[in-house]
C-alpha cells in the first residue's frame, strides 16, 4: 500500500500524462491497465519533449518500475519501435515489464478495425485504427495471442491459425496482402517475442509484492470514463474499460488494494471521435478554444470535438469511479473568454430536463447542455503556484465544479510545464500529494 488509480473523467485527453509523470518519480511502481497504443501523451522534461503510446512515461525515471499490465493490448511492433527511440536516446529501461498475460494486436486487428469502420460509414465510431476493438474481441472469444505465446513458435502459429480461420470471409478482400501469411506472421512475432524476452514478467505477482512491501502503485488508465464499453456512450466508446474498477482486473491488483482515485478533467470538455457531446461549442467560440488549449490528437493528429465542462458527466464519472480526488487540467485555457459556461443538467428533444446522465441513448443523443454562468477572469494564472494567488473568480468557478461533483479538487494545472501545477489543500493532504511532497 498505498495504491492510487490515475482515470480520465471525461471523453479523454485530460492530461493523465502529465500527472502520472509528477507523481511517478516516488512511486515504486507504474503499471498499466487498460487501452493500447490508442492512447497516447506527451510529457515535456526540461524542455525536451517525449511522445509515448504504451510504455508509462515514468520510464524516464532511472530504474523505476514500469509495467505494462495484462488489461493491456499491445501492437508488438509499437512497442519494440518504442523501445528503439527510448534507447536511441539513452533512456535506462531496465525497470520495464511487461505482462506475460496481455494480449497482442495481430496484423488482422488493424485490417478488421480499418475495414469496421469502413462499412459503418455513417454510423462509424471515429476508432484510432489501431486494432484496439478486433482484439479486445477477440480476447473476449478467446481466440486472442498473447505476450507468452510469442515465446513458442508452434503454439503462436496454431493459435494465429485458428484465429484467422473465422475471420476467413471479414478478410476476404486482403486474402493477397502478404501480412496475413501464416508463416511470415508467425515469424515475425517470434522475433519480436525474442526482441521483448527480456522484459517480460508476472506482473501481477510485481504489483502485490510492491504493495505488500508498502511500497506505491500508481495504476495509471488510458482512454476515460465516458469512453468505457460498459458505463460509456456505447457505442461511440473504447473496448476496454477504462473506469477506476478496471484497475484491479487489469493489473491483478484486488479492490482493497486501491486507497486513492484521482479522477482526471479539463477545466472544459473535448472529445475525439463520433458520439453524444451535450456540450458541445460549435462556431468561432469552439475554434477559439480548440486553438487556445491546442486540441489537436496526440495519436492521431485530429482536431478534437470542444465544448463547456459538463458537471452531469462529472459528477455520474465521480460516483462510478468513486473518485476520491478531482485534479483540474488546463484552467489557462479559461483566461481571458468572459463569462464561463458550467453544464448543470441536460435539456432532452421535448424540453424535459434530466438532472442524472441518462441511460437511454437515444435520450442523450438528443440532449444539450443547460447551463449557469459563472464570471471569467483576464489574469494570466500560468505562474501561479498557489491557491491563494488564483484570481477570486477563478477559485469560485473550481469551487463551484467541486460542490456540483461533490469531490475535492487536489491540483489544478495552470499550464504545460511540468511545474504548472497548483495543489491544494486536500491535495497535498493527499497519498499522492505526500508522496510528491517527500523529494
Ligand atoms: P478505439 O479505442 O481506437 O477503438 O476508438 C474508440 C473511440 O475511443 C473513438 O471515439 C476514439 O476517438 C476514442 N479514443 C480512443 N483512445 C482515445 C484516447 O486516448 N483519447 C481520446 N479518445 C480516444
Amino acid at each position: 500500500m498505498p495504491g492510487i488509480v490515475i482515470v480520465g473523467a471525461q471523453w479523454g485527453d485530460e492530461g493523465k500524462g502529465k500527472v502520472v509523470d509528477l507523481l511517478a518519480e516516488n512511486a515504486d511502481l507504474v503499471i498499466r491497465f487498460q487501452g493500447g497504443n490508442n492512447a497516447g501523451h506527451t510529457i515535456v522534461r526540461d524542455g525536451v519533449e517525449w511522445k509515448f503510446h504504451l510504455i508509462p512515461s515514468g520510464i524516464l525515471y532511472p530504474g523505476k518500475l514500469c509495467a505494462i499490465g495484462n488489461g493491456v493490448v499491445i501492437d508488438p511492433k509499437v512497442l519494440t519501435d518504442e523501445l528503439d527511440g527510448l534507447r536511441a536516446r539513452s533512456v535506462d529501461l531496465s525497470g520495464l515489464r511487461v505482462s506475460a498475460n496481455a494480449h497482442l494486436i495481430m496484423p488482422y486487428h488493424l485490417l478488421l478495425d480499418h475495414a469496421g469502420e469502413a462499412r459503418l460509414g455513417k454510423l462509424q465510431i471515429g476508432t484510432t485504427r489501431r486494432g484496439i476493438g478486433p482484439c479486445y474481441a477477440d480476447k473476449a472469444s478467446r481466440l486472442g495471442i498473447r505476450v507468452q505465446d510469442m515465446l513458442d513458435e508452434k503454439i503462436l502459429k496454431k493459435k494465429i491459425a485458428a484465429a484467422l480461420e473465422p475471420k476467413r470471409l471479414s478478410l476476404r478482400p486482403f486474402a493477397k496482402s502478404p501480412e496475413l501469411d501464416l508463416q511470415s506472421m508467425t515469424e515475425e512475432y517470434v522475433t519480436y517475442g525474442h526482441r521483448l524476452e527480456q522484459y517480460i514478467a508476472d506482473t501481477s505477482r510485481i504489483t502485490w509484492d510492491t504493495l505488500d512491501r508498502d511500497g506505491t502503485v500508481l495504476f495509471e488508465g488510458a482512454q476515460a470514463t465516458m469512453l468505457d464499453i460498459d458505463h460509456g456512450t456505447y457505442p461511440f466508446v473504447t473496448s476496454s474499460n477504462p473506469v477506476a474498477a478496471s484497475a484491479c482486473i487489469g493489473s491483478g491488483a484486488g479492490p482493497r488494494d486501491i486507497d486513492e482515485i484521482w479522477g482526471l478533467t479539463k477545466a472544459y470538455t473535448t472529445r475525439v471521435g463520433a458520439g453524444p457531446f451535450p456540450t458541445e461549442l460549435d462556431g468561432a467560440f469552439g475554434d477559439g478554444l480548440r486553438e487556445a488549449g491546442h486540441e489537436y490528437g496526440t495519436t492521431t493528429g485530429r482536431p478534437r470535438r470542444v465544448g463547456w465542462i459538463d458537471l452531469v458527466a462529472l459528477r455520474y464519472a465521480a460516483r462510478i469511479n468513486t473518485l476520491t480526488h478531482l485534479a483540474i487540467t488546463k484552467l489557462d485555457v479559461l483566461t481571458g473568454l468572459g463569462t464561463l459556461r458550467v453544464c448543470t443538467s441536460y435539456r432532452g428533444a421535448d424540453g424535459a430536463s434530466f438532472a442524472n446522465f441518462p441511460y437511454h441513448q437515444s435520450v442523450l443523443h438528443q440532449s444539450v447542455g443547460a447551463y449557469e454562468e459563472l464570471s471569467g477572469w483576464d489574469e494570466d494564472i500560468t505562474q501561479v503556484r498557489t491557491e491563494e494567488d488564483l484570481p477570486a473568480a477563478t477559485r469560485d468557478y473550481l469551487a463551484f465544479v467541486a460542490d456540483f461533483v461533490g469531490v475535492p479538487i487536489g491540483l489544478i494545472g495552470v499550464g504545460p510545464g511540468r511545474d504548472q501545477i497548483v495543489w491544494t489543500g486536500a491535495g497535498r493532504d493527499s497519498l499522492a500529494g505526500r508522496a510528491v511532497a517527500q523529494v
